[in-house]
């Protein structure tokens, strides 16, 4: 096994929230399983309510229950090394509470002072937090100080630039860790190793060779519970476009960094925000669902969702065309599609080849079928599949389309969640899965456009593949939307 990390205290602000019930005590319940975690490491939950530590191990206890973790492996972590402490009204007084309530915890388990701190919290609390702690002197400590971030990093450039100001008064660069839960998802890291691992991927990974690339996240569900919150700071291009397919779009298109280590990773995303031509607004289609079906069930459209304004112009929907000025790249669309009440969910990568310079074999299968594709797909599969034209055996002469398909569940158990996988990373001190200050800077600086003047909003039934205008924003001549897995179009 390889070396455990440093041992530290976790301190999870938002400790009764949703983002701590559902995804960090599960994900820490699953590192200490795994043997990541060193004994002496502690949790100590922070939040208004006020609970003491007994208080706490339950509402954690049963918050594990909830998300299927069992009994047996929720003792794991809510045992003697949790803990809870009130932060009151957030005044200065209650972050030197704190302050003093970690270092007494540290000296009675005999602690070097590692901390992190998860700002699991709504983004208005988010500066007022980031402030108590480092005028409470919790910027830093005799070990290393890390502060993990979650989305939203602001809701448009100029906030993302102060928001970025306000914690670097405190927290260096290095100690920052913005989390956009899609780098934790093991296929987006496999992305890497197919490219940078496999010489057939990379060869072909060019202007030369490639005819277009489509990035697709689809999901089924609506914007349920979180409808009000999505209304006012959401809708599709800041919720989904702006962070986690924008990480996908650099993670397909950069350059092969020198290393495979936090900067060099991080310097050739940037390098592909930077080269992105600025967007062009008839290459941009905004869509909002309707009333329809998923599955056979009824479901409202967006209005009727409770919690959303009637006089709404937020998108749940969003297509759009990119272009990578460099040499890489140069005239190669790159279009980026999500959505909320699609026909499925579904996540995947389609990279189009360019089609054989001389069709020999036109007149034997049907048009599509002569051109390449790979698809990379991340959910709710994960794995890839090639797909190339074969012969189909006997008389008459006939090409078919055919997949090579690998998948992760046929050779490997179930993959950590993502968030076990990026908990792990803060403990060991690895950026490489986080988001650079510069890199959010530079997305929301390419969709700037986008939302300062936004497109007619298009509508589009629910269990549909999103309105009609955004057809023409994806690969010509394919059905990719319905990819599958037996090969069949
Ligand atoms: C979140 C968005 O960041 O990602 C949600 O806020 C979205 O609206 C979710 O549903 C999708 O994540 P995943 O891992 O289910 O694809």
């Amino acid at each position: 096994m390889s070396k455990l990390p440093d041992p530290s205290v976790n301190v999870i602000f938002g400790g009764t929230g949703d983002l701590a019930r559902r995804k960090l005590l599960p994900a820490l319940v699953h590192l200490a399983k795994g043997g990541h975690v060193d004994p002496r490491c502690r949790v100590l939950a922070v939040a208004i309510e006020d609970l003491d530590d007994v208080g706490y191990r339950s509402l954690a206890r049963d918050a594990l229950a909830v998300a299927g973790v069992t009994a047996a492996d929720a003792a794991l972590l809510c045992g003697e090394s949790m803990h809870y402490h009130c932060i009151g009204k957030g005044a200065a007084a209650d972050f030197a509470a704190l302050a003093a309530r970690l270092t007494a915890l540290e000296q009675a388990h005999d602690l070097p002072g590692n901390r992190a701190f998860y700002l699991a919290l709504p983004p208005q609390v988010f500066v007022s937090t980031v402030e108590g702690l480092g005028n409470a002197g919790l910027a830093s400590s005799p070990g290393w100080t890390r502060i993990i971030v979650e989305k939203p990093f602001g809701r448009d450039l100029a906030s993302a630039e102060t928001l970025n100001r306000q914690v670097h008064r405190f927290y260096g660069e290095s100690q920052i860790y913005r989390i956009d839960h899609y780098l934790g998802k093991e296929t987006v890291q496999n992305l890497m190793v197919l490219r940078f691992a496999n010489t057939i991927f990379e060869s072909v990974w060019n202007r030369d060779r490639v005819e277009a690339v489509q990035i697709t996240v689809a999901e089924d569900l609506g914007v349920g519970t979180r409808a009000g919150y999505y209304d006012r700071s959401g809708g599709a291009i800041r919720d989904m476009l702006q962070n986690h397919l924008t990480q996908l779009f650099t993670l397909v298109a950069m350059e092969i960094p020198s290393a495979y280590e936090a900067d060099s990773i991080r310097y050739e995303k940037i390098k592909v925000l930077r080269s992105t031509r600025p967007i062009a607004p008839a290459g941009v289609v905004r869509g909002r669902y309707g009333a329809g079906t998923i599955g056979g069930q009824a479901v409202p459209g967006y209005l009727e969702e409770v919690g959303i304004e009637p006089d709404s112009r937020t998108e749940t929907f969003v297509a759009l065309e990119l272009y990578v000025d460099n040499w890489r790249w140069s005239g190669v669309p790159f279009y980026l599609r999500t959505g909320k009440r699609m026909g499925k969910t579904l996540s995947q990568i389609a990279v189009r080849l360019r089609s054989t310079p001389a069709a020999l074999f036109d007149s034997f299968g049907a048009k599509h079928e002569t051109a390449d594709t790979l698809i990379i797909s991340l959910q709710p599969e994960a794995g890839f599949s090639l797909h190339f034209d074969v012969k189909v055996p006997g008389a008459p002469f006939r090409t078919q389309r055919m997949p090579l398909d690998f998948r992760y569940d046929h050779h490997f158990p179930p993959m950590p969640e993502a968030y076990e996988t990026l908990l792990l990373d803060v403990l060991e001190g690895d950026q490489t899965l986080f988001v650079h200050a510069d890199e959010v800077e530079q997305s929301w600086r390419l969709y700037s456009s986008v939302i300062a003047t936004p497109t007619p909003l298009r509508d589009y039934p629910a269990g549909t593949w999103g309105p009609p205008e955004a057809d023409h924003l994806a690969i010509p001549d394919t059905d990719l939307w319905q990819e599958t897995w037996t090969g069949k179009r």
